[in-house]
């Protein structure tokens, strides 16, 4: 069976003006990498990325299909290739895994599914490619090698002890046992260099990177995602600019100045992150509006203003308030509400447009360090929505008050959150989900109409 998928060029149209349709095959990116190389990070991180950007994505963990199998308390001599049930028990939980990863692309059309298992051997390879190729579906291998002995060790501490395989395990046999899993892996690994394998390994957390027979659209994008990763601890800082003039008149859109209780906030600012940051060093990002340059004056760091960061584009509506709109656009306003991620304002922007604008500011997000983005509602959404993996559906509700510093750090599965709400008054400018309309987008014909850009 040959899957084939096509998407609107509009999907990606920060990188494509042509209104040609691209045609995206069935990846699956397959993770290499003996035990506690971080596969399961970067395969989650991967995913994240690419359902932000609206690619429909999966992972598929074997250690899950493993545990599921044959259960989670297993020692170390499971692992032992010289045990011949651990081997063909894994083998199992490998060919399961595949097997629900093709129903997947075939019944649920996915693009992109992301197998995590440690694949070491060619013989492992050869025979989750061949599978693959039988289904017309394109792999990619991304193998990670770690050669730093503290770091395998960190990363034992820090996500695998906590595993279900260690559950009401001591930590000291947790790790002991640990490590000899390690070494049974280590007995048969075969680092990838199959010369015909479309790869990309990852030596000392991207320190150094060999790639090998990468192409296509979704491959190039998956590579050079992989090479701005890093995981050097770091804090990323939102805030939304201080309350504007329009804040206060309940106007969308504009270029207005600060009210007085938004420049008392620019004054407060740099206290609320000198007290976060202690003396690491920090960038400065802002767009390219008053509001948000007027509240990052004071701050003692370097600045950078990104236009990318501007906030959604409101088009025939900016400048108008709610009721406004409502008034004079009622058709416009319910749309809007029924489909609040896809609906395009006329002349204007969706929110589905601010993601693919951002993904630049995203990938050079992941290559820096400690980072405070000062910018606006909408745009804070789209990233917060991608540090947290929240569904689109739930991204244009998302709550970010003005007045809050939102402090995010990065763990190994996700990112820790912390919200300094700084004690000066502001209006409300959150609109909640329209209860009403949201019964009728969930009935039949719920009428979304796009307004295509000027
Ligand atoms: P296993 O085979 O046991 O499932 P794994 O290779 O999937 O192990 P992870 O569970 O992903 O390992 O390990 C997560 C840890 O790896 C995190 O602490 C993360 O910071 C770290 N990490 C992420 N990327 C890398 C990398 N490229 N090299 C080494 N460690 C990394
Ligand atoms: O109201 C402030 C604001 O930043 C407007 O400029 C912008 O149109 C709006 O928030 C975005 O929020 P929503 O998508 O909920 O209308």
């Amino acid at each position: 069976m040959n899957i084939q998928f096509k998407f609107q060029i509009d999907d990606f149209s920060q990188t494509f003006t042509s209104p040609y349709l691209l045609v995206i095959y069935p990846i699956s990116p397959m993770m290499v990498g003996l035990p506690a190389r971080g596969k399961t990070y970067i395969a989650q991180k991967v995913c994240r990325y690419l359902q932000w950007v609206c690619v429909s994505a999966k992972v598929f963990n074997v250690g899950n299909y493993r545990r599921k199998l044959h259960g989670a308390h297993q020692t170390h001599t499971f692992f032992d290739s010289n045990n011949p049930q651990g081997e063909s028990a894994r083998k199992e939980a490998a060919a399961l895994a595949l097997k629900d990863m093709i129903r997947w692309f075939e019944e649920e059309s996915g693009t992109v599914a992301i197998f995590d298992a440690t694949n070491t051997t060619r013989e492992r390879r050869a025979f989750v490619l061949e599978e693959c190729e039988k289904h017309n579906i394109q792999t990619m291998f991304i193998e990670s090698v770690c050669q730093d002995e503290k770091m395998i060790l960190q990363n034992i501490m820090d996500v695998k002890l906590s595993s279900p395989d260690y559950k009401n395990v001591d930590p000291e046999s947790a790790a002991e046992d640990f490590r000899a899993r390690i070494s049974h892996y280590e007995e048969v690994y075969e680092t990838i260099n199959e010369k015909d394998y479309t790869y990309i390994k990852l030596i000392n957390v991207g320190s150094q990177v060999v790639i090998n027979h990468i192409k296509g659209y979704l491959q190039s994008r998956i590579v050079y995602y992989l090479m701005n990763l890093h995981i050097l601890p770091r804090s990323i800082f939102f805030s939304r600019h201080g309350e504007s003039m329009f804040n206060l008149m309940g106007k969308v859109g504009g270029d207005s100045d600060l009210s007085p209780r938004g420049r008392q906030y620019a004054q407060e600012l740099p206290k609320v992150i000198a007290q976060n940051l202690g003396d690491h060093e920090l960038t400065v990002w802002t767009s390219t509006m008053k509001r948000t340059i007027q509240t990052a004056e004071l701050l003692p760091y370097p600045k950078l203003q990104w236009k990318a960061l501007d906030e959604l584009d409101a088009g025939v509506c900016d400048g108008m308030t709610y009721e406004e709109i409502e008034v004079q656009y009622p058709e416009d306003y319910a749309n809007r509400d029924d489909d609040k991620f896809n609906y395009r304002y006329r002349g204007g922007e969706s929110y589905r447009d601010v993601v693919f604008r951002l993904e630049p500011v995203i990938m050079e997000l992941e290559r820096q360090t400690n980072i405070l983005i000062v910018c606006h509602q909408a745009v804070l959404r789209c990233m917060y929505a991608y540090f947290h993996n929240l569904p689109q559906d739930e991204l244009p509700y998302i709550k970010i008050p003005l007045h809050t510093v939102i402090k995010l750090t990065p763990k190994a599965y996700g990112c820790e959150e912390v919200r300094y709400k700084v004690d000066i008054d502001a209006v409300d400018t959150h609109r909640p989900r329209n209860p009403k309309k949201q019964s009728l987008a969930n009935g039949p014909g719920n009428g979304l109409a796009e307004h295509p850009r000027p």
